[in-house]
């Protein structure tokens, strides 16, 4: 069973899965069924049922396939989700290397500075809070996402190269544990 996390970083708190409330769950899966939501990560709207969409989410994050949280605002309304997955090397060697996963699902919430927060909390936990800390946190994201880029940015990440597909181009990003720690220190002065 995995350990039991809290987060937090100015307005946003991450939860782990466990603490999500049933209600929470199901705002949950409604943003795996949205398709703009879906057209911006890639992906698929999902067509599990509720019932396999949370099974598959809790199997692999009781695994440690995966760190799953829930994210909150400021008064504690849950409003989209942050992942760190694609685990190198894979459990149960400790893993060194993961790959960010970010969604807002409440459109109202977007470009108000919520998910840079998110993504500072997530690499706290990756780089500080952690037992075996990671190294480096990578990411994916289509050129065309530019508000992705810029939060992304924001929290500390940099372009480290793009790749051309068939219909579109990705735009690869990464931080290592060292740049996260020398802009802590730098921002503490
Ligand atoms: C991507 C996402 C997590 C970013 O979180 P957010 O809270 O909206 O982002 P922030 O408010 O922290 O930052 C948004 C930035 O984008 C900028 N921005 C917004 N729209 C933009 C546009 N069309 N072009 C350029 N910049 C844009 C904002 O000005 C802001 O940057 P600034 O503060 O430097 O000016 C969120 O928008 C989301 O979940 N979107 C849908 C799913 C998604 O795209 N997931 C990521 C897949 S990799």
């Amino acid at each position: 069973m995995p350990q039991s996390w809290r987060v937090q970083h100015g307005r946003v708190t991450l939860k782990t899965l466990e603490q999500l409330s049933q209600e929470d769950w199901r705002r949950f899966f409604s943003y795996f069924r949205d398709r703009e939501i879906a057209d911006w990560n890639g992906a698929k709207p999902t067509r599990y049922p509720f019932w396999l969409f949370k099974k598959l989410m809790l199997d692999d994050f009781n695994a440690l396939e995966r760190f799953s949280f829930g994210m909150y605002d400021e008064l504690e309304q849950f409003m989209g989700s942050v992942e760190l997955y694609d685990l190198h090397p894979y459990p149960p060697a400790t893993p060194k290397i993961a790959t960010l996963g970010i969604v807002i699902g409440e459109r109202e919430r977007w470009g108000k500075g919520y998910g840079r927060e998110a993504v500072r909390a997530a690499l706290e936990f990756a780089f500080s809070r952690l037992p075996s800390a990671l190294e480096r946190v990578r990411l994916t994201t289509f050129l065309h996402n530019k508000r992705a880029q810029a939060a992304f940015k924001a929290a500390g990440f940099r372009q480290v190269g793009l790749h051309e597909r068939t219909d579109h181009t990705d735009v690869l990003m990464e931080i290592s544990r060292l740049e996260w720690v020398e802009e802590q220190e730098r921002v503490s002065g």
